[in-house]
């Protein structure tokens, strides 16, 4: 997991699949996720006593159901995300799916008490409601340790300005509230932002300490959070897993030391569990000049995938000639990638704050595919029916077989639920 990626432009095949195959047999866009990859990210991170999978980054059933498989435990941010679990399998009563939120809505809050789930609080009003509904209960808390970091303003997830988990300082405070509706802290937990690098996720490990003493003798689990980093362009890298771990274990041999009984380790990766299994394949419709500026715009837009037009996320791009042929054998251009919803915005390539950028690529034509790389993660999840569009089908290879997780949205579902008043 340390080699820095290589990302090629050319691409005949994801996972020894065709792409001309896949698109043909299951259209475009579609969404392909590489199963081998998610285990292989899994046993990179043996080490820890609990993997817990941020589903949030790539929901579908399929992968829970194999996440499970492997041993991963599960968090849900929602009651829809407690019913995923549920539906792929995962079972309540221990600490298989743990609800972490910075609320309870009425519907999470019910779920949880129907399905016995553990509760991850992120706010001290969490410790109540649940203390309320379920006397003598076990938590554990989130703390905003007060700085966070992440790829994007809009990732960052620790500090004043990010509205997530209970702030360092006030502790104490939620430590007294939680005796008065008879609630324990029986573990804490950190996130601060995804997408960030080893110095910064190794801010949280002192951090944690400070506050798992200040709790006491309680505590039995610390989750080190999410936000693990993937390469998403050869400038990028992995963090040093060996160091990351060695971080947070010696904080968890301290704690355990300092309680006296041993304090088990979890962490709660999204992205780096499903980011790199994952492709969006797009055709090409129409390949244009304008001024400077050569726009190729596929049949894929930022309702398939987000994350550029959000946070100006760079994703690696890579063609596929629909004749089969060899990309790399094309012409090499400078070109917008785009797709077809009407609004500007819609553009693949792009930094944060909105700026088009060009992208060295093989020439296209109408027809070809083109590909857009690492979006196993937060890409189909974010997925939207902006202009109507259809949400794309969903696609697993395993064991050298590509089969069909989500069938392709239809005009039905677009407007299941809608009417027309007389
Ligand atoms: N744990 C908690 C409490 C989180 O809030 C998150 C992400 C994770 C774990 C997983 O983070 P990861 O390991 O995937 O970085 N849509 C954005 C990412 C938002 C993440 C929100 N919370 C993106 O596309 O980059």
């Amino acid at each position: 997991a340390f080699t820095p990626p290589i990302f090629s432009t050319s691409r005949h095949d994801i996972a020894g699949q065709s792409v001309v195959e896949l698109a043909k047999s299951f259209g475009t866009p579609l969404y392909v996720y590489d199963l081998l990859t998610i285990q292989q990210r899994i046993a990179d991170l043996h080490a820890f006593d609990a993997i817990r999978y941020a589903q949030k980054a790539c929901s579908n059933l399929a992968i829970l159901d194999r996440m499970r498989r492997q041993g991963v435990v599960v968090d849900a941010v929602s009651a829809g995300e407690i019913r995923r679990a549920l539906a792929a399998g995962y079972s309540g009563g221990g600490k298989e799916i743990i609800y972490t939120a910075d609320i309870f809505d009425a519907e999470s809050l019910d779920l949880v008490l129907e399905h016995d789930l553990a509760v991850n609080c992120g706010s001290p009003d969490m410790i109540s409601q649940l203390g309320q509904r379920r006397p003598g209960a076990d938590v554990t808390l989130r703390i905003n340790p007060g700085f966070g970091h992440g790829h994007s303003q809009k990732t960052n997830t620790g500090g004043e300005q990010s509205k997530h988990g209970i702030w360092f300082s006030q502790i104490d405070e939620c430590l007294r509230r939680a005796d008065q509706d008879g609630v324990t802290v029986t573990g804490l937990h950190m996130h601060i932002g995804s997408g960030t690098d080893l110095e910064h996720l190794s801010q949280v490990c002192e951090a944690m300490e400070r506050a798992a003493l200040e709790v006491g003798r309680t505590i039995k689990t610390i989750s080190a959070g999410g936000g693990l980093p993937v390469p998403y362009s050869e400038a990028e890298s992995y963090v040093d897993l060996d160091k990351y771990y060695s971080l947070w274990d010696q904080t968890r041999c301290r704690l355990s030391d300092a309680f006296g009984h041993r304090v088990e380790l979890e962490i709660e990766p999204g992205r780096f569990l499903s980011a790199e299994s994952g492709f969006l394949i797009a055709e090409v419709r129409s390949v244009k000049k304008m001024g400077d500026n050569l726009f190729f715009l596929l049949n894929a837009g930022f309702n398939d995938l987000a994350r550029p037009v959000m946070y100006g996320a760079h994703h690696p791009i890579s063609v596929c000639p629909a004749d089969g042929s060899d990309a790399a054998q094309r012409e090499k251009v400078q070109a917008v990638v785009g797709g077809p919803l009407c609004e500007s915005g819609d553009i693949f390539t792009q930094r944060e704050g909105g700026y088009v950028d060009k992208r060295e690529l093989p020439m296209c034509r109408v027809g070809d595919y083109v590909i857009l790389e690492n979006a196993g993660a937060y890409g189909f999840v974010m997925a939207s029916n902006y202009n109507s569009k259809t949400r794309a089908a969903e696609v697993m290879i395993e064991d050298g077989q590509p089969k069909l997780i989500r069938q392709r949205e239809t005009f039905e579902d677009l407007v299941r639920g809608e009417m027309i008043p007389d």
